[in-house]
């Protein structure tokens, strides 16, 4: 079974051509995370977990879905990775969350898909995110292969730097950055609370026609890049910059 978490769709893209590929399962952990429902699931086929890098690791708000929850069935962990960038040294704690639960780790696979990050960096325009999808999917297509055969993903060579980012930096990084208290809505707002549907974490109600942000934020970027009316902004770091979507994948 794919089961897969994303905020803009880079991940989601990813996990539906696996899923293609694979004659596979799909599944939306960011749907029963909002439900604050504990997985309870099981796959004759190996598990291939498919979500965005967050400071060169899963998602912790993913992780510990991942880690929660019952997952029956075949016993093998594949890891799919999106990023901006590149994903750093996620390998020892996956492979760590794999002896907790019990899998055989598979090995991860580092696929750079567009920048979603537009609170601090800035999304690429349509036709170089297109460019970039398109660019990413030989990679994916090699992923289904080594799974449909039963082989790790192959390794990743690794430096100190990858292993400095995915421990140090990543701890710091949650305290410093995942905060949601500059979102704000601009005039254009029209109180149609598409963001509080969207919200994997119910970190936003609407007040009355006005959206407030409350303190459970990940930082996913669903909110700011699918308002339909571009109102959101996060303090004055967002302004001017495009909002970014990933398309559904069509095969
Ligand atoms: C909070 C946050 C942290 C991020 N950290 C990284 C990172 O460490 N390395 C990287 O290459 N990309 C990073 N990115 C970019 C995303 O991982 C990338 O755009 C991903 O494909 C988004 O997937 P999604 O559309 O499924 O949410 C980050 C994005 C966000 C929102
Ligand atoms: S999705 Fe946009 S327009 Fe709709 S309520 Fe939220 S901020 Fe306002
Ligand atoms: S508030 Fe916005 S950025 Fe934060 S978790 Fe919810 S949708 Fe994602």
């Amino acid at each position: 079974m794919i089961v897969y978490f994303s905020g803009t769709g880079n991940s989601r893209y990813a996990a539906a051509l696996l899923a293609d590929r694979l004659g596979d399962d799909l599944l939306d952990a960011g749907v029963w995370i909002k439900e604050k429902k504990r997985a309870d699931l099981t796959s004759d086929k190996p598990w291939v977990f498919v979500g965005p890098t967050y400071a060169w690791q899963l998602p912790r708000v993913f992780s510990d879905f991942i880690r929660g929850g019952l997952f029956a069935g075949n016993q093998e962990a594949y890891f799919v990775m999106t990023c901006g960038e590149d994903i750093g040294n996620p390998e020892k704690e996956l492979s760590a969350l794999c002896r907790v639960k019990g899998f055989t780790f598979r090995g991860v696979l580092e696929v750079v898909m567009p920048e979603n990050y537009i609170t601090l960096f800035s999304a690429p325009d349509k036709e170089e995110a297109a460019r970039i999808v398109a660019s990413a999917r030989p990679g994916l297509e090699e992923g289904a292969k080594k799974i449909a055969a039963g082989e790790d993903f192959p390794e990743r060579s690794i430096g100190f730097v990858d292993k400095l980012k995915s421990t140090l930096v990543n701890e710091m990084f949650y305290p410093m950055f995942v905060k949601s208290k500059a979102f704000c809505v601009t005039k254009d707002c029209n109180g149609c609370g598409l963001c509080e549907k969207l919200c994997p974490l119910n970190n936003i109600e609407l007040e009355g026609k006005e959206p407030l942000w409350g303190d459970r934020c990940t930082q996913c970027m669903a909110c700011i890049c699918g308002c339909p009316k571009e109102a959101i902004e996060y303090g004055r770091r967002s302004k001017g910059k495009p909002r970014y979507q990933c398309p559904e994948y069509q095969g």
